[in-house]
């Protein structure tokens, strides 16, 4: 067994909108490395073909039929693994919902119900899991994106929560890395889409999903990576780091790029809508 394998030996997952897309392909990619994961999601039908899929495999995986914007939907999500289990080692907090939609398309529910998902489907698991990430020096995990480095038109809300991830980790390795627990954000870039995953517009129909940069099987190892290094941080994708460095920059700048690159249509002619 390899160094990078032996870190996942008898540890646990819990990962959080499991049931397909870059979710499943980091339960697989855990469980190759010998980590028993447990994936949660709403859909108890697409829960179960993730299982199979997996087990079709020679991976065997606790489904748990969960939605993360319920507080207490996320405590028995977490006491359901632990019992199965007896421990919880990694929590990945990877749910989230897209939409596309400028913010005055908006009314105060679909914001809401976005950041409902978002943000506090990443607070209430993470708040069930903190005895058991703390007690075993484990590892959270929060799934942002480019939309949490730079502001995105047509993301607003999307922004705003993959943004506030940021805020809500790096406040948190304050409080529980002094008791060895590691806490990692991933900025994913744009990676190919489940066909089953949904964008939504405004009106709650479903807009075509964003260009592909990356596989879902390289996100995964680099989720795997981050956990492994128990690195702080991890930006995909080479936009993903050009938007960090242009961030970092000046924002103005950013923003007017963007303006610029819709105005000219330069974002179509790159598959960036
Ligand atoms: N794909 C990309 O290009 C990209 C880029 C940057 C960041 N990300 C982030 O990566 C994460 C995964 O994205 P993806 O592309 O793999 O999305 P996806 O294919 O739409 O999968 C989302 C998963 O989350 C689950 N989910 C959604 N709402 C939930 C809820 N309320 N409670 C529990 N589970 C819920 C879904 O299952 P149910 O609907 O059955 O609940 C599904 O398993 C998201 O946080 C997304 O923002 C993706």
């Amino acid at each position: 067994m390899t160094m990078a394998a032996k870190h996942f030996e008898n540890k646990t997952a819990l990962i959080t909108g499991g049931s397909r897309g870059i979710g499943l392909a980091v339960a697989r990619e855990m469980s190759k490395r010998g980590t028993r994961c447990a994936i949660a999601a709403r859909g108890a039908e697409r829960l179960e073909r993730a299982r199979a899929s997996l087990a079709a495999d020679g991976f065997d995986v606790l489904t748990i039929q969960t939605d993360v914007s319920d507080a207490e939907s996320c405590a028995n999500m977490v006491a359901r693994a632990v019992e199965e289990f007896g421990r919880l080692d990694i929590l990945v907090n990877n749910a989230g919902v897209s939409m596309r939609a400028t913010l005055d398309e908006l009314d105060a529910e679909a914001c809401r119900s976005m950041v409902d998902i978002n943000l506090m489907g990443c607070i209430y698991p993470t708040l069930s899991a903190l005895d058991q990430l703390k007690k075993n020096k484990g590892s959270v995990v929060f799934t942002s994106s480019i939309a949490g480095l730079i502001g995105l038109p047509t993301a607003t809300i999307y922004c705003a929560t993959k943004h506030a991830l940021r805020g809500f980790a790096d406040a948190l390795r304050c409080e529980i890395g002094p008791c060895g627990a590691h806490v990692g954000v991933v900025y994913v870039g744009f990676t190919e889409n489940d066909p089953e995953k949904k964008v939504v517009s405004a009106s709650g129909g479903a807009v075509p999903p964003g260009p592909a940069h990356m596989t879902q099987e390289e996100v995964a190892r680099e989720f795997a990576e981050l956990i492994r290094k128990r690195r702080s941080r991890a930006v995909l994708s080479p936009i993903g780091k050009l938007a960090e460095f242009a961030g970092r920059l000046s924002p103005d700048i950013v923003g007017e790029a963007i303006v610029f690159s819709r105005k000219t249509k330069l974002n179509e002619r790159l598959g960036i809508t």
